[in-house]
C-alpha cells in the first residue's frame, strides 16, 4: 500500500487492489472450502430450518459460532418440504466464523505477508477476529442488504477494518459489492447487539442508504483484495446467475480501542482474537 493508495482508502473509504491474491492461493483456499463443506453433516443445519423453534435454533447456532468453523444454508436452499434443492455443495452460504483460527489452510493465507502490510497503515494493534467463506451460489445466493459492518464490530473508538478477496471473479451478473464512495464519513445507522442471549438490529440514526446516483459496483478479477473502512455502505445483490461469486472475508480491529461487549462475536480466554 503506498501514500496513494492510504490516501484513495482515506478519501474514498475503500481501496481495490487487483490481483493481491495468486491464482494459486485462490485455488488452495476454494479447494479446502470444498473439503470443509464435503465434511458438514447437513442434518445439523436443516433441522435449523425445519424445526418449530426454528428462529431459535437458528439464533443459538448462529450465535454460537464466533469460535468455530460452521456450514450456513442459503435462505433458498430448500424445498416446502425441508428438501434440498440442489447438491450441499450448491447450497451453502458461507461459512464462519473462526476459520483463521482454527483451520490451518486458512489461518496461513490470512495472517500471511501482504494481508500484514495492508493491515498496517489502517490498524495499529490489528486484531483478526472474524473470518467467513462467502459462496454467494449460482441462482440462490442470497442479497446482502445495505449495512455497515462496524454495526456487527463495535470498538471506542470506531477500529473495524474488511478485508475481502475474491476468489472468483464479480461483477454485476453474479452478485458483486456495491459501495458508496465516501459513504464511510455518514453516521452509523445501525447496532447489531446481543443482550441476555437475544439478538437484535437496533436503528440508532434514520440517514438513509445510499440512492442509486451514489454508488459504484466493484467489479473485480479473481484474487483481487478489496480493503474498506467499518462504517462503508456496502450491498450486494442475489446471484441468479449460473455462476457463483465466492469471495474469503476478514474482520479485523484495533486491540488498542474497547471492543464492545455488546458485540454478537465475543472471544472467550480459550480463543483469544490474535493479531498476525
Ligand atoms: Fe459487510
Amino acid at each position: 500500500m503506498n501514500a496513494q493508495d492510504r490516501h484513495r482508502f482515506q478519501d474514498d473509504g475503500f481501496l481495490v487492489l487487483p490481483g493481491f491474491a495468486s491464482r494459486r492461493q485462490v485455488e488452495t483456499l476454494r479447494r479446502r472450502a470444498n473439503e470443509i463443506v464435503a465434511q458438514f453433516d447437513p442434518q445439523q443445519g436443516r433441522s435449523i430450518f425445519t424445526t418449530r423453534n426454528q428462529a431459535k435454533h437458528s439464533d443459538d447456532y448462529f450465535l454460537g459460532s464466533a469460535d468455530k468453523i460452521r456450514c450456513f444454508f442459503e435462505k433458498d436452499a430448500f424445498d416446502e418440504n425441508g428438501e434440498l434443492k440442489q447438491p450441499k455443495e450448491l447450497s451453502i452460504n458461507k461459512i464462519g466464523h473462526a476459520l483463521h483460527d482454527l483451520d490451518a489452510v486458512f489461518e496461513r493465507f490470512s495472517r500471511n505477508a501482504g494481508v500484514r502490510a495492508v493491515a498496517a497503515p489502517l490498524t495499529v494493534d490489528p486484531l483478526l477476529y472474524q473470518s467467513m467463506y462467502i459462496f454467494k451460489q449460482p441462482q440462490i445466493g442470497g442479497e446482502v442488504n445495505w449495512h455497515q459492518d462496524e454495526s456487527f464490530f463495535q470498538t471506542d473508538p470506531p477500529s473495524v477494518v474488511t478485508f475481502w478477496f475474491a476468489l472468483e471473479n464479480a461483477d454485476r451478473t453474479n452478485g458483486c459489492l456495491w459501495v458508496q464512495p465516501g459513504g464511510h464519513r455518514t453516521p452509523l445507522r445501525e447496532r447489531f447487539v446481543v443482550c441476555d442471549g437475544q439478538a437484535s438490529l437496533e436503528k440508532i440514526d434514520s440517514t438513509p442508504w445510499p440512492d442509486a446516483d451514489s454508488i459504484v459496483p466493484l467489479e473485480v478479477e479473481l484474487g483481487a483484495l478489496v480493503v474498506f473502512h467499518g462504517r462503508l455502505p456496502h450491498y450486494s445483490a442475489p446471484n441468479r446467475s449460473q455462476q457463483s461469486r465466492h469471495a474469503y472475508t476478514l474482520h479485523v480491529v484495533d486491540g488498542r480501542a474497547k471492543y464492545s461487549a455488546l458485540n454478537w462475536l465475543q472471544r472467550g480466554p480459550h480463543l483469544p482474537a490474535r493479531g498476525f
